[in-house]
């Protein structure tokens, strides 16, 4: 494998481009190939099958674009369908629950964990299964939110309404006294200081997207993978599958800086 080939990175839509900012962060050299499926998102309450035939095609747009690996940046395409896709493919795969599982295990002491997520990522188990297979003591309490996602689309961050509905949706986990919670959703970080706020001080936050990174850098590490990068030029792609007008507009939101170079994709080719 060529180590100077870029990243694939998919999501549903624009989430995933918080895993391409903490992907910037630590791994500067590397360049990324982004997929957002702003035409089809959210994936977070759709059947299996529909996620399945989603993510099937994602990956082999990345594919297409000759990446050296892929990170299945949407927690719900990482835990409905990723296991099944990456046996398909002989390309390697991370997806983001894994590395949140493995920072919650190893960020919790009193053994009590909440994930909150969409309706699939939740019904799907995967954070429980994942956590579980490392520490079968932990408790786990998963929670769906699915009224997050369109709040940090909108740019709710510090909004009273974001407020309200944390109170109400986080009410369950307070009464369980987590001391540790998964943010298992591409959105959800964006909510930080809503969900802290909510959720209280002595609850610690895991974002998957950092835990994500870190995982990455592990792993080209491991693989030699590196990419080499003398001149410190970068080039990153962004492609979608709906507008790209508006997702520049909300991806300056999630990554914190303007993309000029979004290309439009027609995905149901793949
Ligand atoms: N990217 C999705 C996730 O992380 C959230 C948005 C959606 O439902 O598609 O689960």
């Amino acid at each position: 494998m060529d180590s100077n080939k870029p990243i694939g990175i998919f999501d549903s839509g624009v989430g995933g481009l918080t895993v391409v900012a903490e992907v910037f962060r630590q791994l500067p050299d590397e360049n990324v190939v982004y997929f957002g499926d702003v035409g089809r998102t959210p994936y977070g309450n759709r059947s299996k099958d529909i996620i399945l035939q989603f993510t099937r095609q994602d990956v082999a747009f990345l594919r297409d674009q000759d990446v050296k690996f892929i990170v299945a940046a949407c927690n719900t395409a990482a835990a409905v369908a990723m296991e099944t896709v990456a046996a398909e493919h002989d390309i390697d795969m991370i997806g983001v629950i894994e590395p949140g599982a493995k920072a919650a295990v190893e960020t919790t002491k009193t053994g009590r964990v909440g994930i909150i997520g969409t309706q699939g990522t939740i019904a799907s188990d995967a954070y429980p299964k994942a956590i579980q297979k490392m520490d079968d003591k932990i408790k786990v309490f998963s929670l769906a939110c699915p009224l997050f996602v369109p709040l940090a689309e909108e740019g709710y961050q510090d909004r009273k309404a974001s407020y309200m509905i944390a109170e109400d949706y986080l009410q369950s986990l307070r009464d369980v006294h987590i001391d540790t919670l998964v943010l298992g959703c591409t959105h959800y970080p964006l909510l930080k200081k809503v969900i802290q706020t909510v959720i209280g001080e002595n609850v610690t936050l895991i974002d998957s997207a950092t835990a994500t990174a870190r995982e990455v850098r592990q792993y080209l590490a491991k693989s030699g993978l590196f990419r080499d990068n003398p001149t410190g030029v970068n080039s990153h792609k962004y492609y979608v599958s709906d507008v790209p007008d508006k997702f520049a507009t909300v991806a300056l939101r999630f990554l914190g800086r303007r993309i000029d170079n979004v290309i439009r994709v027609d995905i149901t080719k793949y």
